[in-house]
């Protein structure tokens, strides 16, 4: 099967030397890429700046902004069986990029925002949709609530939803607790492991749907 993968953060240019940028250390998306390798599948890793290797094998696409991971996952679609989308993108960049450094004696400036576009959403809002879609929910609050609205606001197939307040989970943490649910079926827990035990557990059980 061919996975196509987001990982780690998005970055939204400021001025040349600023940005705006989610915490997310890419850790859990490369971790599923490399399960996804080893149990014998094709892999495009779709990744925002993260200090993690390349899983050796996978496609690698590297980009920075919302905007660029959003061409590159649609420039990536054609054959693909899994999209995974495990990037924290950001949700808001500048409305205007400044081309000089704000400088710092004029004031704290007033920056406009504007959303970015949901990879996510615009995949699952595809006319024809071949692949399975399996996006993320990291949440601090109503986990199952939350991750059953975006499986239906997103048109997902799964969300896979973590407790991003736990002490010592989630992300910049090598372990993680996750819960998969799809619709109609009560959620799975996978239980406290590694990131990438629970990628090995995810990468089964997503290849095993049909
Ligand atoms: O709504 P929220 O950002 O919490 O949804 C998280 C899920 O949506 C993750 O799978 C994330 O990768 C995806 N997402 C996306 N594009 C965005 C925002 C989130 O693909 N602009």
């Amino acid at each position: 099967m061919k996975f196509l993968i987001t990982a780690g953060p998005t970055r939204e240019p400021i001025d040349p030397v600023r940005y705006i940028s989610n915490r997310s250390s890419g850790k859990m998306g490369y971790a599923i890429a490399q399960a996804a390798l080893d149990a014998g599948h094709e892999v495009v890793l779709i990744s925002g700046p993260v200090a993690l290797p390349a899983p050796p094998r996978a496609q690698m696409v590297r980009v920075t902004t919302a905007d660029e991971m959003y061409d590159a996952v649609h420039a990536n679609l054609v054959g693909i069986d899994i999209a995974v989308l495990c990037a924290a993108v950001a949700d808001f960049k500048p409305a205007a990029f400044s081309p000089h450094k704000i400088k710092k004696k004029l004031g704290a400036p007033i920056i406009e925002w504007v959303p970015t576009r949901d990879i996510l959403a615009s995949l699952g809002a595809l006319p024809e949709k071949y692949f399975r879609l399996v996006g993320f929910a990291a949440e601090t609050e109503d986990l199952e609530k939350n991750a059953r609205e975006k499986l239906k606001k997103k048109q997902c197939d799964v969300v896979i939803a973590n407790d991003v307040s736990a002490p010592g989970l989630g992300f910049e943490s090598d372990e993680n607790e996750l819960t998969i649910y799809l619709p109609y079926q009560s959620g799975i827990v996978l239980p406290r492991a590694s990131k990438g035990d629970l990628a090995k557990a995810l990468v089964k059980i997503l290849s095993a749907m049909q």
